[in-house]
């Protein structure tokens, strides 16, 4: 575990639930991707996590900001970015939004379908708009699915009609699934995307940028392969696709940024068994699906778990949260096993939990406040 991390745990024995997120690895994180992609520009994905001191740290290093409402654009201009650097990146927006994003001087916006194209040409005249499309997200453990982007075909048509609407038609974008953990998920849709230049470009219409999304994902209980391996991938098939004429490139990491910067800490509240003879037991946590942990839906993301008693003798658990609903229990078909030893009061730490945690708590589902946050 995160050595600061642990100190401040030890020192401050911090109420439980709460998550515990060291600022420094994020930037670590930052210098890691511009290392393994030094040509693309990162805008972090504020939903990840729009905790202040996290926009105020990657202010300072100079990044841009993807952000999926006027909520987060303002969390990002209060920070300090400048409007410039904000991308409104989510397809679907109230037109209001639109207006108060140009407004305060946002010029770079997602779309997906004609109708948010017709809001975008009223309500920001003239800004670069990128579309985005539809791309498999084979290999990613939180799948998109189809709720966002529109097939190549639509988007050079739409592309079209932006230039005719009066709006820059600055690119194309992608999100290949987040938890992605295979390389060659960027390297199908990177194809894709050169294939709507090209036609583009046989339309009189020259775009300038390919937006990668995120994706890249966090070591949890299985290895993923490291960051250098998607930059490889990603750099050798923009190469490939565009040799020499490469345009501009922006990723939008979110869970890659924050994921393993926090620690989720909480208290074990029972255990107990269904039978006396029950090989499983149930642990019962301060934390649950309602608590942040949204994502332990379908046991799509398997956290790391650390207790006290580790290295002791194991054995079967389901893992649930503290709230009287059946849908929060956390894992039941993902073979966890926790120490014989944990009981009730132990405090467990919950690894890489600084991504998609914090946001996703309900404010106060069964009375139970939402998680307490520390950034060091
Ligand atoms: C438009 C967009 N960009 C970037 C991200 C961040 O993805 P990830 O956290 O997988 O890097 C998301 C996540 O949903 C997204 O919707």
């Amino acid at each position: 575990m995160n050595p600061k991390i642990a100190a401040f745990l030890c020192t401050h024995a911090p109420a439980t639930p709460c998550l515990v997120l060291d600022v420094d690895t994020v930037e670590q994180n930052y210098r890691r991707l511009l290392g393994a992609m030094p040509l693309a520009r990162v805008y972090y994905a504020v939903k990840a996590n729009p905790a202040a001191p996290i926009l105020d740290r990657l202010v300072s290093l100079g990044s841009s900001f993807d952000a999926a409402s006027f909520e987060e654009i303002e969390a990002c201009l209060a920070a300090g970015a400048a409007p410039d650097r904000i991308s409104y990146g989510n397809t679907v927006k109230k037109e209001s939004a639109i207006k108060a994003a140009f407004e305060a001087g946002v010029t770079m916006f997602a779309f997906d379908s004609e109708p948010e194209l017709r809001k975008l040409a009223r309500s920001a005249p003239g800004a670069r708009v990128y579309c985005r499309i539809l791309v498999e997200n084979k290999g990613a453990e939180w799948p998109l699915s189809r709720k966002f982007g529109c097939e190549a075909k639509m988007a050079v048509e739409l592309m079209k009609k932006a230039a005719e609407w009066g709006l820059d038609p600055y690119g194309i974008s992608f999100h290949v699934g987040s938890q992605q953990t295979r390389t060659d998920a960027y390297q199908a849709a990177i194809g894709q995307v050169a294939m709507i230049f090209s036609d583009l470009r046989d339309a009189g219409v020259t775009l300038r940028m390919v937006n990668l999304g995120g994706g890249y994902p966090v070591r949890y209980r299985a290895e993923v392969p490291g960051i250098d391996d998607f930059g490889a991938a990603i750099m050798g098939a923009m190469a490939e696709h565009f040799g020499n004429a490469l345009p501009e490139i922006v990723i939008e990491p979110g869970r890659f940024m924050v994921g393993d910067a926090g620690v989720v800490e909480s208290e074990v509240v029972l255990v107990s068994r269904k039978g006396e003879d029950d090989p499983v037991r149930w642990v019962y946590l301060d934390i649950g699906r309602f608590g942040g942990l949204a994502e332990t839906e379908g046991e799509a993301i398997r956290y790391a778990f650390r207790t006290p008693h580790d290295g002791g003798e194991e054995g079967p658990v389901t893992i649930a949260g503290p709230t009287c609903d059946s849908t929060d229990t956390l894992y039941e078909k993902s073979n966890y096993r926790l120490p014989l030893a944990l009981e009730s009061g132990d405090r467990v730490q919950l690894l890489s939990t600084g991504a998609y945690v914090t946001t996703y708590a309900s404010q106060a589902f069964n009375g139970f406040r939402p998680l307490a946050e520390h950034y060091i």
